[in-house]
């Protein structure tokens, strides 16, 4: 774990609520596995004193450039995404613990919702490096919230759904007939609660194994605070530390 002070190199606007934040460090990125993330301190917002936990949506290791997928939701994003380039933007990282890869030749299925495709962009990148077959299903609310379509088409095949049907799949991402088709051997997902539950039931009854990253409100991000405890078969632990990946049969979700 290493707090450091990074470049900001770019700073784009994707959508009304989605930037994509490009940190460039000084020295050598340490090796960072994928479903990781950054604790953020947030140096120009007064009411965001503690940092926010962002996933590592990519790296680029001869760049030494990590990129970050954020949405605003709050005054803490809201004020990242007013950051220009140059700015000093001091993180703590890598936190956190990392999708399993299956064996080789392993066929994958990267379930994601809004913002929660970022973790799953990083895993294509390294299920890639290790030539796993996989494909995205991603799912937006509508046309207007997709993000960097061509990126991820071009990293894997990429199935798209939208709430309102303005683009691909009319319907949730759980309604969408690949999912059921049950020629993955692993599901991996990240997203909003409901949506990982309903994928997790939906794994958990094709008996596929199947893992989550889960969002929990944090404020430290190592295992200090206890803010972020999930129940789980081995008791009560840390989303922080323990986690954010979790294999779905160690959630006590009612799945
Ligand atoms: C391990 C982990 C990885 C994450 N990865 C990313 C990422 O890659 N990109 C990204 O944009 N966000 C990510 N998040 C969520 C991000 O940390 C929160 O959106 C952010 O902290 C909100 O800060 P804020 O000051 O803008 O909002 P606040 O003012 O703190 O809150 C504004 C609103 O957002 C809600 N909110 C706050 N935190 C969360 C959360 N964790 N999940 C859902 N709603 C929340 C609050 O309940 C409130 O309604 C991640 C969270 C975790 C725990
Ligand atoms: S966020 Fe503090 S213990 Fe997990």
């Amino acid at each position: 774990m290493r707090i450091e002070d990074f470049e900001l190199i770019a700073n784009r606007r994707l959508t009304r609520d989605y930037f994509i934040l490009d940190l460039e460090s000084k020295g050598n990125l340490p090796e960072i596995l994928p479903g990781q993330f950054v604790q953020m301190r947030v140096d120009n917002d007064r009411k965001a004193f503690l940092r926010r936990p962002i996933s590592v949506f990519d790296v680029d290791y001869d760049k030494n450039i990590i990129s970050l997928l954020i949405k605003q939701v709050g005054s803490g994003t809201k004020a990242m995404s007013r950051l220009s380039k140059g700015e000093r933007i001091n993180i703590i990282y890598p936190l956190g613990n990392c999708f399993s890869l299956g064996p080789e030749n392993t066929r994958s299925l990267l379930v994601g919702g809004g913002v929660g495709v970022a973790p799953l962009f990083f895993l294509a990148r390294i299920l890639s490096a290790n030539s796993h077959k996989f494909k995205f299903l991603l799912g937006y609310q509508s046309s207007e919230d997709i993000i960097e379509e061509e990126r991820f088409a071009r990293m894997g095949d990429l199935l798209i759904t939208t709430d309102d049907g303005s683009y691909g799949y009319k319907g949730l991402v759980t309604e969408h007939p690949e999912l059921y088709e049950y020629n993955y051997d692993r599901i991996y997902c990240c997203g909003p609660e409901p949506m990982m539950k309903a994928v997790a039931a939906i794994a958990h009854s094709g008996n596929k194994f199947c893992e989550v990253s889960l969002e929990n409100t944090m404020a430290c991000g190592y295992g200090v605070c206890l803010c972020c405890v999930v129940d789980t078969t081995r008791g009560k632990v840390c989303t922080c530390t323990e986690g954010p990946v979790f294999n779905i049969i160690e959630l006590k979700w009612q799945i």
